[in-house]
């Protein structure tokens, strides 16, 4: 029989209409991976047992568990998931049931070498990692959709099976694959997207260098080591593979379709940069989007990630639809350098704060700590040292905080009136190829615009380019390098309807094939900033340009990138003040009517963000969330008739909030000044 795969489409399939909500247990969900087929069979009582002391009540069972039930070809035994499905099923814990699909089994990868994914510099992969396939093999997806198939038959009406989770991370490690195979799945999928290869021609300029093409053949992926591709062919090719695998998730859901009524989901990896693949067209097609999220031990701000993290999960949830945490840790994970612990009380704090942000649950990786295997090192809900650990007492106190929480299930974070534009197509842009600077992370801004936000404790959703705007007054729109049209054209609407835009140095130069725009830069936006940019000057290594300016509370110096700019109809609100440019205009607005417009030409110092943003929200009226002192974090979820707020007390002392309510954590009634205690968290019915 000869394997062949669908093309994978060019335009990312239409979504299905906004699912119904999922109850994936009766309150918040409260859990974690589940590995029995790693342990004896008397240790899995005594896991049900804890699991029910801890109030779990959802775990993530078989994630990479192919192997272990597809022992050869075509050969399967059950026995042991039977097993384990009717033990917790019998203790009252839902079962989120993975397809096993992100690790092959060893006799697959033998018998099958070439579904490994090849790299850029023609190395296959070989096997002993996870998700080692190529998303454009047939033999893999062949295999993959058969085992997904007997497990959905066996399993997709039984009553414990809540929730399906397809593969694991789609695309860690695999997103992007070389191989002949791929290339040709490419060719089709840019035969799609441009219509023919004229059109590719145009779209990439390959009259640069000489490369035109006139035979789909020598179309290849971004391939060698050396050289810098062409931006347009680059940015297709990323498109095609988070595509690619998108295919490959959706083929997976249409099995599990045919079988189960259990919603369907996949764990994505959102974050603050640039992501792996367009976790934006994805999440549409989840029932409820599911997101895995790690600390970083050396990222002093580890809070403000996180938050960030959930602004954008909201952000891409579609109507603020709550999302799922589906992995976090409760300790050092073991991928990082040094793999520290988590403080007393962060267990609780981090939890909470991502419920805090729209998330129905708190999840783990995982419940067990393994003694065996690469993650033998990685924390757990139950580590190595047992019950009689810190980490234990405090996983149990979650999970009684969780269960008095269980009413927040299904309310909504109250809507944001600032955003942030967020775009993975941007960001792959701005990072890779010959740019006048290729040092400049896409995150970098991301983060900065949301840390003054997150610091004032005014919410604000990281959306991505598609977007509607129409509900916010501010707009932040950070290095975003290259824009389609109809997303320039949302932004562009914004100061003219009496909102605010900022924009920030590298956005809009480019359209979406990665071609510089004319006349001026930023191309697509510089008739709303009235303002534009004829020359970069990015910055050497430790040089300086100093900047002032009323709105920034003071002269500060930037570096990395400045920008000769000249006025067009805006005023400069911050001018360069040494180096050639200076004089020149650094941070320009536009009054438009009731609305205005800004361009920030160099990547400005936390306390330049923070009086620039203090400005701004006077001028659209902003408000936090909360009054409270510094340290404390506020969010706001609400429900028909109630509403919830949690206050997240980041400080090593106590703080003090001007809130009222009923604390559903501690049963008292508080307010009007609430104490939050160091390091701790208040969730108030209002
Ligand atoms: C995640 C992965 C888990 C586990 C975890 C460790 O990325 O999905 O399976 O490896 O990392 O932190």
């Amino acid at each position: 029989m000869e394997d062949r795969l669908d093309a994978v489409p060019a335009r990312v399939p239409a979504p299905p209409e906004a699912p119904p909500p999922v109850r994936l247990a009766d309150g918040l969900a409260y859990g974690g991976d589940y590995n029995p087929e790693q342990w004896p069979r008397e240790v899995w009582d005594e896991d049900v047992a804890l699991m029910r002391e801890a109030g779990v009540n959802l775990v993530t069972l078989g994630v990479f568990a192919w192997g272990t039930v597809e022992t050869a070809d075509g050969v399967r035994d059950w026995s042991w998931m039977d097993d384990a499905i009717e033990l917790l099923h019998g203790s009252g814990i839902g079962v989120d049931l993975a397809t096993p699909t992100a690790a092959p089994p060893q006799w697959l990868l033998t018998a099958h070498p070439e579904i490994a994914p090849v790299l850029a510099d023609g190395y296959r992969e070989p096997a002993g990692g996870r998700n080692a396939w190529c998303p454009a093999s047939p033999v893999y997806r062949r295999f993959a959709l058969r085992h997904v198939e007997a497990l959905a038959e066996r399993y997709g009406r039984h009553p414990a099976v809540r929730l399906w989770h397809v593969g694991n991370e789609l695309g860690g490690g695999n997103a992007r694959c070389h191989c002949e195979r791929s290339a040709e799945a490419f060719r089709e999928w840019l035969e799609r997207r441009h219509g023919s290869l004229d059109a590719v021609n145009a779209a990439w300029g390959t009259a640069q260098w000489g490369h035109r093409y006139d035979r789909w053949e020598e179309v290849m992926p971004p391939r060698g080591r050396h050289g810098a591709p062409n931006p347009g062919l680059f940015l297709d090719y990323e498109r095609y593979s988070s595509d690619a695998l998108l295919a490959h998730y959706l083929a997976e859901k249409e099995v599990l379709g045919r079988h189960s009524d259990a919603p369907v989901t996949t764990n994505l990896m959102v974050g603050a940069g640039a992501q792996v693949v367009d976790y934006a067209s994805w999440a549409p097609h989840t029932a409820v989007a599911a997101n895995d999220h790690y600390t970083s031990v050396d990222d002093p701000l580890r809070e403000q990630d996180l938050a960030f993290s959930g602004d954008r999960m909201r952000g891409m949830s579609g109507d603020r639809r709550p999302w799922l945490l589906m992995e976090s840790s409760t300790g050092g994970p073991s991928w990082q350098q040094r793999n520290r612990a988590k403080d007393p009380g962060e267990i609780v704090r981090h939890s909470l704060g991502h419920v805090a942000r729209g998330s129905d649950g708190a999840m783990f990786f995982q419940w067990r700590a393994s003694t065996a295997g690469a993650e033998q090192f990685h924390s757990a809900m139950l580590p190595h040292s047992g019950t009689r650990s810190r980490v234990w007492r405090e996983v149990v106190e979650l999970g009684r905080h969780l269960h008095a929480l269980a009413e927040v299930r299904g309310t909504t974070v109250e809507q944001a009136r600032a955003a942030i534009v967020a775009d993975d197509v941007a960001g792959w842009a701005l990072q890779h190829g010959l740019k006048p600077h290729r040092g400049l992370r896409y995150g970098r801004e991301l983060r900065e615009w949301h840390r003054a936000l997150w610091e004032r404790r005014i919410l604000c959703d990281v959306v991505p380019s598609t977007a509607d705007l129409d509900e916010y007054d501010l707009v932040i729109v950070p290095t975003m390098l290259v824009v389609d049209e109809a997303a320039a054209e949302r932004l562009r609407a914004v100061p003219e309807r009496g909102g605010t835009l900022l924009v920030t140095y590298l956005s809009g130069v480019c359209d979406v094939n990665g071609q510089v725009i004319t006349g001026g830069f930023p191309g697509a936006f510089r008739d709303v900033l009235g303002a534009w940019t004829d020359e970069f000057y990015p910055l050497q290594q430790g040089e300086r340009v100093r900047i002032d300016g009323d709105v920034l509370g003071g002269p500060v110096a930037v570096e990395d990138w400045t920008e000769r700019v000249h006025l067009e109809g805006a005023e400069a609100t911050v001018r360069y003040e040494s180096s050639s440019l200076g004089g020149g205009p650094a941070v320009t607005r536009r009054a438009v009517g009731d609305g205005a417009a800004w361009y920030v030409s160099a990547p400005l110092p936390s306390d330049a963000v923070d009086g620039l943003v203090r400005r701004l929200a006077e001028e659209t009226g902003l408000e936090p969330t909360a009054e409270t002192d510094p340290g404390i974090e506020a969010v706001r979820r609400v429900g028909d008739d109630r509403s919830y707020l949690f206050l997240l007390n980041h400080a090593g002392t106590d703080r003090k909030a001007e809130a009222e309510g009923h604390d559903l954590l501690t049963g008292e009634r508080v307010g009007p000044t609430v104490t939050v205690p160091a390091g701790g968290v208040r969730v108030l019915r209002e």
